[in-house]
């Protein structure tokens, strides 16, 4: 029978062969999923025999891998701010740059000491902004809205199983709404229609269209979200909006012309790259 360590090394060779950037890190995370342990405890197994179930779950999750299918839908879960996430195809896997907005929020609520806001999370997707909020913030109120079916659905498995009391609603963006936010935070699509077909093909062959295409300049969804957020935003309120790099100059200027907020304030993610804008509402 053979064993872990032969598998391990013969499944990075094939993905290395396939293009997988990180070879050996997906053959051992896909192994443990299917052993069900941490990846850390492979090391002190490379002895063990794997028996017909587990080499034939592996071979097909390194062949779905070997297409260049995320790790994330072939486990079927991911991490966002040290919570773990069910994903699917249909939606699309968080990222660890987005969990910046959730920091900056997190901030402005303290330091404008706001205990019990209301929240908003617009595209929600596997409702990962939603659920992380509200679990940092228990006294908040939140919503998430998405236009997709089925990735409402995660969102709501998302948070029955960790156990997080957020509204998820089907809807186009602010959809029928009609009650005002302290906070509005959104991770839109946000890819110019004419790069989809530039974007790897982890993300470009798997990661649904609706959660990337943001239109031919990629800001047709801040254009909406800005300028319909005057009837959903407090007098006072807040928008936090993540963005593309090269983004923070027209999503800021989109704000200016909406003429209710003061100067947009740029956030940056640990690379010091442009991530999100922060829109203060002042009228
Ligand atoms: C970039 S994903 C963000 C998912 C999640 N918030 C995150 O940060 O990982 C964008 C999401 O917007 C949703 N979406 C696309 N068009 C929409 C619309 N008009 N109204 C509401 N949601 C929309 C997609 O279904 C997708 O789930």
């Amino acid at each position: 029978m053979p064993r872990l360590l032969e598998i391990l090394n013969s499944a990075g060779e094939f993905l290395q062969k396939k293009g997988s950037p990180s070879p050996r890190l997906d053959a051992e995370v896909l192994l443990a999923n299917i052993l069900d342990m941490q990846r850390i405890e492979l090391y002190a197994n490379y002895d063990r025999p794997l028996d017909k179930r587990e080499l034939d779950l592996y071979r097909q999750a390194i062949a779905r891998r070997g297409k260049l299918e995320p790790v994330a839908y072939i486990v079927g879960h991911k991490e966002f701010f040290s919570r773990d996430f069910v994903v699917t195809s249909d939606v699309l896997i968080p990222r660890p740059d987005t969990e910046i907005i959730v920091e900056k929020v997190l901030g402005y609520l303290k330091s404008f000491n706001i205990d019990a806001p209301e929240i908003l999370d617009l595209c929600t997707g596997s409702g990962v902004l939603a659920i992380t909020l509200k679990l940092e913030v228990p006294n908040s109120r939140v919503v998430g809205t998405d236009i997709c079916e089925k990735a409402l659905k995660i969102a709501k498995i998302n948070a029955t199983k960790l156990d997080a009391n957020v509204d998820f609603i089907l809807g186009d963006l602010y959809g029928d709404l009609d009650r005002q936010f302290d906070v509005i935070v959104a991770n839109p699509p946000y890819i110019k229609a004419s790069e989809m077909d530039t974007l790897e093909p982890n993300v470009r062959l798997f990661e649904p269209k609706l959660a990337l295409d943001g239109g031919s300049d990629g800001l047709d969804y801040y254009k909406r979200i800005i300028k319909e957020s005057s009837r959903y935003l407090k007098q006072a309120g807040a928008l936090f909006l993540e963005i593309g790099d090269d983004q923070a100059a027209k999503v800021a200027e989109i704000g200016e012309e909406a003429g209710i907020f003061a100067p947009a304030m740029v956030v940056k993610d640990l690379a010091s790259k442009n991530r999100g804008i922060f829109l203060k509402r002042l009228k």
